[in-house]
């Protein structure tokens, strides 16, 4: 470890970082802070396996990063109103993030990450995909580069988690709520320079993601599809395998990831606190 406190170890070539020597249930301190940062800059994601932490000391650690930003769509934790239960029961059949998507696009101000911890795990399955959406753009055409910077995407919650939503997936019943809650879809830049690491990154999603502005859905069809199957391709992804107590830290600005469902019959259960992000510059809610 020579003079670093913590090791950061690339879990993959495009994404992810294995972070060793930290112990969450203390504050970790600044230096061990700023590596992490540095990790979640360069790599999109860390996982920090082996934490025995309570819900107090794992938002005790999203506060070091940013506010808390409390998802309106998921049932809560018991007691504890700011972490996020993504739970899946032996007799459920569907999962909560089983597709491509990053939190909170919907939002005006999409969340800066997320901070999921495995509570309980199936004894095999339940990994989760990450995908970097810096190296994606970076493998794209100087041709397709400048018109994606010439547009602008809609994102919406309300296929997901809107009335219409909600009743084509009861099985989330419980799990998913608040469908009042759905707001305004926005616009945000289809490409957007990170505000940390100043590289620019793809920003469309197939979880949130529903047209290019002023284009139709249809228009905007194939393109998307294009984005999506050149995005997910395996050379920018990482594949994270969980152990009970692990965290995957994941920043929404720059990664994709994909919750595999594959386990029916077990129990999976997570807390995901997400932490506040700050706005993009072009964007705006759909008049
Ligand atoms: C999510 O999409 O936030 C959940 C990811 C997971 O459960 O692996």
């Amino acid at each position: 470890m020579t003079n670093q406190e913590i090791k950061v170890t690339p879990y993959s070539a495009a994404v992810g970082a294995l972070i060793e020597g930290v112990d969450l249930s203390n504050r970790p301190s600044d230096n061990a802070l700023q590596q992490m940062r540095a990790a979640l800059r360069y790599h999109g994601v860390i996982f920090i396996p082996g934490q025995t932490i309570t819900p107090e000391q794992h938002l005790g650690f999203a506060r070091c990063w940013a506010e808390i930003d409390v998802n309106r769509f998921f049932t809560p934790v018991a007691g504890y109103p700011e972490i996020a239960e993504v739970r899946k029961e032996p007799e459920q059949v569907t999962n909560i993030g089983g597709g491509w998507h990053t939190d909170h696009s919907y939002d005006l101000e999409p969340a800066m990450g997320s901070i999921l911890l495995a509570r309980e795990v199936p004894a095999q399955g339940g990994d989760t995909l990450f995908a970097s959406m810096t190296a994606a753009f970076d493998a794209l055409s100087d041709g397709m580069k400048r018109t994606l910077r010439a547009l602008y995407a809609v994102h919406s919650s309300r296929h997901v988690f809107g009335t219409a939503g909600s009743t084509k997936r009861a099985d989330l019943k419980g799990r998913i709520g608040n469908a009042e809650k759905v707001m305004a879809d926005v616009v945000h830049p289809v490409v957007i320079r990170h505000p940390d690491s100043g590289r620019e990154v793809l920003c469309v999603n197939s979880g949130f993601t529903t047209r290019f502005e002023h284009w139709s859905e249809a228009e905007s069809a194939p393109l998307l599809q294009y984005l999506y199957q050149h995005a997910s391709r395996p050379e920018f992804t990482c594949r994270f395998r969980w152990t009970e107590g692990a965290i995957a830290f994941w920043d929404n600005r720059s990664t994709w990831h994909y919750a595999l469902n594959d386990y029916h019959g077990e129990r999976r259960l997570m807390h995901r606190i997400t932490v506040r992000g700050s706005a993009i510059t072009g964007s705006h809610r759909l008049a």
